[in-house]
This record gives C-alpha cells, structure tokens and sequence, in this order.
C-alpha cells in the first residue's frame, strides 16, 4: 500500500487529480472507478479545471460510480446521478453513454446488480477505482459485516452513514435507507484503487483500514489485499497513523528516485 500524506485537504486532492490525469493521458479509453461524497468534489474541480486549460480529454473514457440510494431517481438533487452530472460530468466531454451508475430505481434491483456487474466486466475491467471512506470504515456502501468478497447489491445504511449523509439531505429522517453499492469483491477486481481521505474525522477509519487487522468490519481494511492501492491523505486524516514518518520518508525517496527517472 502506498501511503501518500499531503500537508492539507487541497493537495490531497491534487494529488488525487493528477493520478487520474496521468492515467487518461496514458490510456485515453481508461475506464474510471468513480466516487460521491463531499471528499471528490475538489479533485473533480480540479479535473474540470485540467479540461478546459489543458484540454484533458475524456472523450473516449468511460465511468461507472460506487452506488446509488435505493428509491431516488436520477432527477432528485441528492441522487448521485445527480451529484456527478453537477460535479463532473456537465463540464468535462464525458459521453452520457459512457457513464453509468447503479439504478437505485429499477423494477428488478437483483437483476439491475447483476447488470452493472456485467457492464463493467465488458468494458474490460475498472482501470483506476477512486474511493473515499466513511468514518465507520466503508468503501462505497460496504457497511460494517458486509462480506469482503460482495458484489454489487442491495446494502442496508447504517445509523453513522445515515447521521453522516443527513447534511445533504437537510434532516435524517430523508436519508433513503438503503442503497445499491458495487461489494468489495467488485472493487478489489479494478487495477489500481486510490482512496482520498481528508479531516480529522475520518483519522481513525483511515487507521484501521491501513493499520488495523483486515476485516468485514472495517471495510477499507480489505485494501491491504489490493497489490495497487494509493491512500492519499491530508495530515489531519493520517493523524493517528503509527507510522506516517515511515511512509513519508518512503514517498519522498520514491518521488526522488522518479524526477532521477525523468
Ligand atoms: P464523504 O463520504 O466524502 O462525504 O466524507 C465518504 C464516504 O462515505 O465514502
């Protein structure tokens, strides 16, 4: 695991930014892990930003995100449909058809699940999965005790998700229940995976993902079976890692060793 720390939330996102950036340079047809929640929002501002200064090309890219609500439509301000047309995908050249996201209202969810599943396997896999954690350990919507080896499917929230989520909604009582979220066997199958963490508050899920023993109840945790993970951290969200001065001494040495490289 590569444990990246940067001094504050902006260059934490940066960084985020510039792995994926790098990646859509290198393989313009990349297929895109993508991530909701309050922690993307700047590294996708900073994507945009790339697109209209530099002519970061998304054209031939395609997306799939983490998860959806269960009930909301892709009209409803607070469905993640929603989150990455405003956030993202209104201002970059991503194709509609080439961005999907679990629908969390379809007839048949079982069967929609098994869909999604399919749709990412034809497009060759997840090349770059993005991430973020909730303070109770989730990877998307992997709850505590989710199995480590889950596919996409129906997740129930738990009470911190939901008191967490409540401040997009305005209250918790609208925070749909449940929601469709790729299972962790799903994110472990993409190539690489990079998970943006950044706050005080999220320092202790981010110990126990990265130091802690792997388990169901840390869902993060399960990265440390990934041979290509990147935590990108802000000092605040590795606070209470036990060997950050480790993992800073070794990303310096290797950002040395690669400028050498260069
Ligand atoms: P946040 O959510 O970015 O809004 O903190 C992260 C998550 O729950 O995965």
């Amino acid at each position: 695991m590569r444990v990246i720390i940067e001094a504050d939330a902006a260059a934490a996102a940066a960084t985020a930014a510039d792995f994926i950036a790098a990646l859509v340079r290198r393989k313009p047809d990349a297929v895109l892990g993508l991530a909701t929640g309050g922690t993307p929002v700047s590294c996708y501002q900073l994507l945009i930003e790339m697109h209209r200064q530099e002519g970061l090309d998304f054209g031939q890219v395609r997306t799939f995100n983490l998860d959806e609500y269960v009930g909301l439509p892709a009209t409803h301000p607070q469905s993640y449909h929603r989150f990455m047309q405003e956030q993202l995908f209104d201002h970059v050249n991503l194709q509609p058809e080439r961005c999907q996201l679990p629908d969390g209202v379809a007839d048949d969810l079982p069967a929609a699940c098994a869909a999604y599943e399919a749709a990412i396997r034809e497009a060759g896999g997840i090349d770059l999965q993005l991430l973020g954690i909730g303070t109770d350990g989730h990877i998307a919507f992997n709850e505590p005790g989710s199995s480590l080896a889950g596919r996409t499917r129906v997740k129930h929230l738990t009470a911190e998700t939901i008191r967490d989520n409540a401040r997009f909604f305005g209250d918790e009582a609208s925070v749909p229940r449940l929601a469709v979220t790729m299972g962790v066997g799903t994110i472990l199958e993409a190539r690489c995976c990079l998970l943006l963490a950044t706050g005080a508050h999220k320092a202790e899920a981010v110990r126990a993902a990265v130091e802690g023993p792997v388990s169901a109840s840390i869902t993060a945790s399960a990265l440390q079976l990934h041979p290509d993970v990147v935590m990108v951290l802000d000092e605040a969200a590795a606070g209470e890692l036990q060997r950050s001065e480790y993992y800073k001494m070794a990303e310096a040495a290797e950002r040395t060793r690669s400028a050498a490289a260069e």
